[in-house]
């Protein structure tokens, strides 16, 4: 099995500190980590919600691409996150299905991760992210 878990659902939000007091107030649930991505032009922070986390992600400036994705599609569902045991054996596997991949090798996300992105066409315009932590 390649993924198994949900490792985090990311919403794209125009204010960070705004979203994160709204979970908290309207979920109870507190951001534990928060973390300027420079890479991906994103500052992020991670909810947890049972065994898995509510990612919410703020542009770092327009021209990035969730700067682009707000002002194309507004606030809302970004992508969702699996967590994969062997990020470069799944990979492997979207290889050999065709599959559309943003990221052929892996790199560094939130938190250290090593993480790659699969194109939204493949799964009904939803970006998938895939996920591997250290601990596996
Ligand atoms: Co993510």
């Amino acid at each position: 099995m390649l993924a198994y878990n949900i490792d985090h659902v990311a919403i794209a939000v125009r204010d960070l500190d705004d979203a994160i007091e709204r979970y908290r107030t309207l979920y109870g649930v507190e951001a534990i980590r928060r973390e300027i991505v420079a890479d991906q032009g994103v500052e992020e922070a991670m909810l947890p919600v049972g065994g898995s986390f509510v990612q919410l992600l703020a542009p770092l400036g327009a021209d990035t691409p969730v700067g682009r994705f707000l002002q194309v599609r507004g606030e809302g569902l970004h992508h969702v996150a699996f967590a994969v045991a062997d990020i470069n054996q799944a990979l492997a596997h979207l290889e050999t299905e065709g599959a559309r991949l943003i990221d052929r090798q892996p790199r560094r996300g939130g938190g250290g991760a090593r993480i790659a992105f699969v194109h939204p066409k493949e799964t009904a315009g939803t970006l998938i992210e895939l996920v591997e932590h250290d601990d596996g």
